[in-house]
């Protein structure tokens, strides 16, 4: 918790000018700033900024508030990032109230564990590019994938030499501790103690938080050998919880609120890809399925989500039910699939840049009509395997929370499915008074909805 003096300090300290002004160009204007709208599409500037007031507002589209409110939405900062944000850049000391024991260590292993990551992908990109093995085994690594040298260094990506464990002896020299990286995931120790590098011979990709702050890494061989993991990742730790992160949201997240879009693949080397091939608003959830965390962040940004999958029809369908629960969440989703044999980045890479625009937008399908559609085919013309599928359609509409998307979802799905509207919208009324008992069901005896029929 961070002091109210000091919050007050910091609002009192911050210019809206100042703080407008590092990410929209202003002009003077007599007593006022001037500038295009930052929230909406404008070509003549409507956008005020107050110095007196210490206010903005726009007279286009109503936007306005103070720095911090500015912060929250241009930034998508919550408010405590906000106020960090402002002590940051007005030099003001944020004292936090007094923390337990076990607080202050976790948030000191913590920050420990980021100057660790950062002092790692520094090391690791400086081998990559200044190191004889370096370009010669992992730079042209990635040249031969296509990867340019602009995206290499925007995504940070990095070598770790193969012999002589050369990053344990660099980073215990540079006065880590062992049990820190350890932690961190960059060496094991043997039984005797002595450190081995657990990244050697592997390129790196690190993972990134919200702010930019490196808090993990994926580690790809650079070996054929099918028998070795493709790739090493960094484990859990205090700094890196992976059902809270997404790789490539730092890169992504500003045209992902500003497209209102969040395409999702599913390794390292589709976003970076996609983003080379001007496809920026776009995450991986690392070979994992999507947790309630990472759809919530993604909700943070962007109303839809839009699903790219590999042409490998199982591999979809394992995924249908994970769908579910961003649905639940009440993101619109979409679904992309790409040609047998292909993913995103192979996609990316063997097609133009506006082929590869154009099959995402031509070929984007509305997730439920597309599980409909992949149900249906399975179930052929058993009608008892179509009476399963139609079910199971209708629970993923059931988690719909916007009622008016649901009615239409049915009106699509009685279409497609060719059953009768309202046979599908009973169906799916039971469904929701299951899910209704369900979650009254903690509560006793009230709240129970009338049922008929019974
Ligand atoms: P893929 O096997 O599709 O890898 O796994 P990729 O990202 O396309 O890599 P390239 O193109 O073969 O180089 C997808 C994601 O699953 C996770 C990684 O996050 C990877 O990006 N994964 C895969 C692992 O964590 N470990 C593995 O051994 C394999
Ligand atoms: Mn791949």
């Amino acid at each position: 918790m961070i002091l109210p003096h000091a919050i007050q300090e910091v609002k009192d300290a911050a210019r809206v000018e100042d703080v407008v002004g590092e990410f929209v160009a202003l002009k003077r204007k007599g007593p006022r700033f001037l500038g295009l709208c930052p929230f909406h599409n404008e070509k003549t500037p409507s956008f005020n900024v107050s110095p007196q007031l210490g206010i903005y507002k726009c007279f286009g589209c109503g936007e306005a508030g103070d720095s911090i409110t500015f912060l929250t939405k241009h930034e998508h900062l919550s408010y405590v990032e906000a106020i960090k944000w402002l002590g940051k850049r007005y030099n003001i000391d944020l004292p936090e109230e007094e923390q337990s024991a076990e607080q202050e260590l976790e948030q000191s292993e913590r920050e420990s564990l980021a100057v660790v990551q950062t002092w790692a992908q520094q090391w690791s990109t400086d081998q990559l590019w200044n190191t004889e093995e370096g370009r010669n085994i992992a730079l042209s690594y990635f040249r031969e994938r296509g990867f340019t040298e602009a995206t290499i260094k925007e995504f940070q990506l990095g070598y770790v030499p193969e012999r002589g464990n050369q990053f344990a002896a660099a980073a215990l020299a540079h006065g880590f501790k062992a049990e820190l990286l350890d932690k961190a995931g960059w060496i094991k120790r043997r039984d005797d103690g002595t450190p081995w590098d657990f990244f050697a011979g592997r390129v790196t990709f690190p993972i990134h938080g919200l702010s930019g702050q490196v808090i993990g890494f994926g580690a790809r061989t650079l070996k054929s050998d099918k028998k070795l993991p493709k790739y090493f990742n960094s484990p859990e730790s205090l700094l890196y919880v992976k059902s809270r992160s997404l790789y490539g949201i730092f890169q992504a997240k500003k045209v992902i609120a500003s497209t209102e879009l969040c395409y999702l693949v599913e390794g390292y080397t589709d976003v970076i890809s996609l983003h080379q091939a001007g496809i920026t608003n776009v995450v991986a959830s690392s070979g994992t399925s999507l947790t309630e965390d990472q759809v919530r962040l993604i909700k943070r940004y962007a109303p839809t989500v839009c699903i790219l999958y590999d042409g490998d029809a199982a591999g979809m369908k394992a995924s249908l039910r994970g769908i579910d629960l961003v649905l639940r969440e009440g993101l619109n989703v979409k679904v992309v699939t790409f040609p047998e044999g292909e993913d995103p980045d192979s996609f990316a890479k063997s097609h133009s840049s506006s082929e590869l625009t154009a099959h995402l937008t031509e070929k984007a399908q509305d997730f439920i009509v597309f599980k409909a559609g992949l149900l249906m085919a399975d179930s052929g013309d058993d009608p008892v395997k179509k009476a399963g599928a139609i079910h199971e359609i209708v629970e993923s509409v059931a988690l719909v929370p916007d009622m008016v998307l649901r009615s239409l979802y049915i009106k699509q799905c009685s279409r497609l499915l060719e059953v009768n509207e309202q046979a599908l919208l009973s169906e799916m009324n039971k469904v929701l008074r299951k899910q209704y008992r369900k979650k009254q069901g903690g509560r006793a005896d009230h709240g129970k909805i009338p049922e008929r029929g019974r």
